[in-house]
């Protein structure tokens, strides 16, 4: 099999939460293939400083404000993209968050927050990509960050409804596999499930940091070759499923 980015070069790649972690070390990798890359997050003072950070590579970064909870906003800003950058040909739904609470005495709204990012944020943001792609005859890629905790429960009580929102990313990843595979589609999707990450998302929800100190971990430009493999393969393999751990991870 040749992997090859070179059908990409050029195109649109939307990556969301590309401000911070693993979706800027994504888009940095996709500015290096080629690709005109629209960064989304809240923060738009760090996408800015990543459009610095970017500029004079191969291809270009883009970053526009928009919260990825708020379907109006996702609606608006894929028109913005298409309009502005031209059809989607590669959506990369990665924002996700976890948040400090509990299943067993929690703040419902800490639930819904995470499920609004994580689940319909990532819905939302993947039917507008599907329709550029569809309108403009696009053979796209969609990406699903997922995690190990989309498949099997930490033992850890900090995650609370997160393996539950990362659970219904599997299943949606599937789901959309067979609507594609019934209309005929050769969209492809593809969902990567990485292990404990080196990034912002514990500190952000107030957790405490600390108890990643000891343990094996992985850095964001590993997902984010993993994410360049599955872009690089020709267009009739598709990757339905990475998993990535940290040399030393339990099972
Ligand atoms: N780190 C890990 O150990 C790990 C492991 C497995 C999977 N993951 C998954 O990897 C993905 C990226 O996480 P990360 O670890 O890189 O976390 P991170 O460093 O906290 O980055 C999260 C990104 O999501 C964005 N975001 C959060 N809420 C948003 C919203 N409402 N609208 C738009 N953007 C939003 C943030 O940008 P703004 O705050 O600027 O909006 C930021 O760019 C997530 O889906 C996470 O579940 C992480």
């Amino acid at each position: 099999m040749v992997l090859s980015m070179e059908r990409w070069n050029g195109k649109v790649a939307v990556v969301t939460g590309a401000s911070a972690g693993i979706g800027a070390a994504i888009a940095e990798q996709l500015v290096d293939h080629g690709l005109k890359v629209v960064g989304l997050a809240r923060r738009l003072d760090r996408l800015k400083e990543l459009e610095e950070k970017f500029s004079g590579k191969k291809g270009s970064f883009h970053g526009l404000k928009a919260d990825i909870s708020n379907t109006d906003e996702i609606v608006s800003t894929f028109k913005t993209i298409e309009e502005k950058y031209g059809p989607i040909h590669i959506l990369v739904n990665n924002a996700g968050i976890v948040q400090k609470t509990t299943i067993m005495d929690g703040d419902v709204e800490k639930w819904k927050k995470v499920f609004d990012v994580n689940v319909i944020g990532l819905c939302c943001a993947t039917k507008e990509a599907i329709g550029s792609m569809r309108r403009h005859n696009v053979d796209g890629h969609i990406v699903h960050m997922n995690s190990v905790a989309g498949h099997r429960i930490p033992p850890s009580t900090i995650t609370n409804v997160y393996p539950a929102s990362k659970h219904a990313v599997t299943a949606l990843t599937e789901s959309l596999r067979h609507e594609f595979s019934e209309v005929g589609s050769r969209i492809k999707i593809t969902s990567i499930s990485p292990g404990l990450t080196e990034t912002e998302i514990f500190e952000v929800s107030g957790l405490a940091t600390s108890f990643t100190d000891d343990l094996p971990i992985l850095k964001t430009e590993d997902i984010a070759d993993a994410t360049i493999y599955a872009l690089s393969t020709p267009p009739h393999v598709q990757v339905h499923e990475v998993t990535l751990k940290p040399v030393g991870a339990g099972p």
